[in-house]
């Protein structure tokens, strides 16, 4: 495949032990400054990166799975991205669009507006951060609706701020001893089909059914501004309901007056195969939320909803200093150029036929493997004690440590701590894609 990674050898290269001297010095001077509570999964230190390669301080050239989590989808420092924030940074840097506007933030607006699903009338509103947009769509929502409660699901990820680690389902590390949290957060169990209690052949109507007679008997349709949820959870698992479970619950929505809020800040921007991860079955969410792989690694975020709802809020009522930032805002619009010519969507499907069928073997060889699931190049395989769904977290961890020394980037998550998830840059070789999933095989027959 035509080479996208600004000149940086495609190779992984190991010439010292992973982390090396070098990292680990740097990894000693981070220790004595920067707080604790800012975690590494990996702690070799960067020097340059781009395709699908991290380069460290010792030399080392490492395959990226994890894309800074999901964030470098048109790769590190891809060409027009850098080439558009070179341009606009010599021009200027900030302003604030609430203060003098510039065109990037309209454009930005205009490629969501046409991009997210739905052809109705619609406006976005640009942030920094994903957790900062899934506060503003809930604001916008309550603001429209004039009501209060909002729904979210159990394994959910919505962020670290005040309301969004109410949003969040898991505990540690993301709520432990951060409270108090911001009220009126209603959780409902999530269509999770491997640990539905009735099997997954009946996840998706009990869930369905479940999720309606809960609202109606804790909340009342009637208070709900909002139902919040990520078409395949991310942190939480790269938990994929089935199918039927996110078109129920947008009609429930639009029987109901509430807002149905797609969190795409993961699963958005061609990741899945698609577009966005609720075009797979045709859902067109009121409120769409998106960040990470937007702008190529420039922090930008965005809620684009319908016009009604969006222009519900009055002027001053949303915004932020630096939100739509236009340096941000240009790599956005290398990014999203970047996706259509390279046709990222067809890659990101590409990558999921040639990395599903080795899960799936891997997962025949070995019974640890409880689970392959997700779609395009957001993949996942959940570990458990072989004959159950007791969660594994240990054999996980081991894994994944061997693909860090082996030179594989690699991340875990899920509530459990028991899955390793794949988001390998869009513009991966398959050569190291191929190679990434020999590490991963390898590091299974070493256990
Ligand atoms: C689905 C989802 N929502 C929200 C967030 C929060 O985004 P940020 O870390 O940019 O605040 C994340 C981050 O992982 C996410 O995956």
């Amino acid at each position: 495949m035509t080479d996208h990674s600004a000149g940086l050898p495609q190779r992984r290269h190991l010439v010292t032990e992973i982390p090396g001297p070098a990292s680990r010095e740097l990894l000693a001077r981070r220790e004595s400054a920067v707080a604790r509570g800012v975690s590494n999964m990996l702690p070799v230190f960067v020097t340059d990166a781009g395709g699908g390669v991290i380069v460290d301080a010792d030399g080392n050239s490492l395959i990226d799975f994890g894309s800074g989590i999901a964030v470098v989808s048109v790769g590190n420092a891809a060409p027009r991205v850098a080439a558009r924030v070179a341009e606009q940074v010599a021009r200027f840097t900030h302003t604030c669009f609430m203060v003098t506007p510039y065109e990037g933030y309209v454009a930005v607006a205009e490629e969501l507006n046409k991009r997210t699903p739905g052809d109705h009338a619609k406006r976005t509103a640009l942030f920094n951060s994903g957790a900062e947009a899934v506060e503003n769509a809930v604001k916008i929502a309550r603001h429209a609706t004039g009501r209060q409660a909002i729904v979210a699901f159990d394994h959910a990820y919505h962020g670290r701020t005040n309301l969004t680690m109410a949003l969040t389902a898991k505990n540690m590390p993301y709520k432990d001893k951060f409270g108090p949290f911001a009220g009126e957060i209603y959780r409902m169990p999530m269509a999770y089909p491997l640990r539905w209690p009735g099997g997954p052949a009946a996840c998706e109507a009990e869930a369905l059914n479940t999720f309606k007679n809960l609202v109606h008997a804790q909340v009342g349709e009637h208070n709900v501004a909002a139902v919040i949820i990520e078409p395949i959870q991310g942190e939480g698992g790269f938990v994929v309901p089935p199918s039927g479970f996110l078109p129920g619950l947008a009609a429930f929505c639009q029987d109901n007056g509430i807002v149905f809020i797609a969190d795409e800040i993961q699963t958005g921007f061609c990741r899945t195969g698609d577009w966005f991860a609720v075009d797979h079955e045709g859902v067109v969410p009121d409120m769409v939320t998106t960040a990470k792989g937007i702008a190529g690694g420039l922090p930008l975020a965005g809620v684009t909803g319908r016009a009604e709802i969006m222009d519900s809020v009055h002027a001053g009522g949303l915004g932020g200093t630096y939100g739509g930032n236009p340096v941000a805002c240009a790599a956005a619009l290398g990014s999203i150029e970047t996706m259509v010519d390279l046709e990222l969507t067809a890659r990101a499907r590409r990558i999921g036929e040639i990395m599903l069928p080795r899960l799936h073997k891997l997962a025949a060889a070995y019974p640890v493997i409880a689970d392959v699931r997700g779609r395009g190049a957001m993949l996942a395989i959940e570990l458990c004690r072989p004959g159950t769904l007791d969660p594994d977290p240990a054999t996980t961890t081991a894994v994944s440590a061997a693909c860090h020394r082996a030179g594989l980037v690699t991340l875990t998550c899920g509530t459990f701590g028991n899955v390793i998830r794949f988001l390998p840059p869009l513009v991966i070789g398959e050569d190291l894609l191929n190679e990434g999933l020999s590490i991963l095989e390898d590091a299974f027959a070493a256990l």
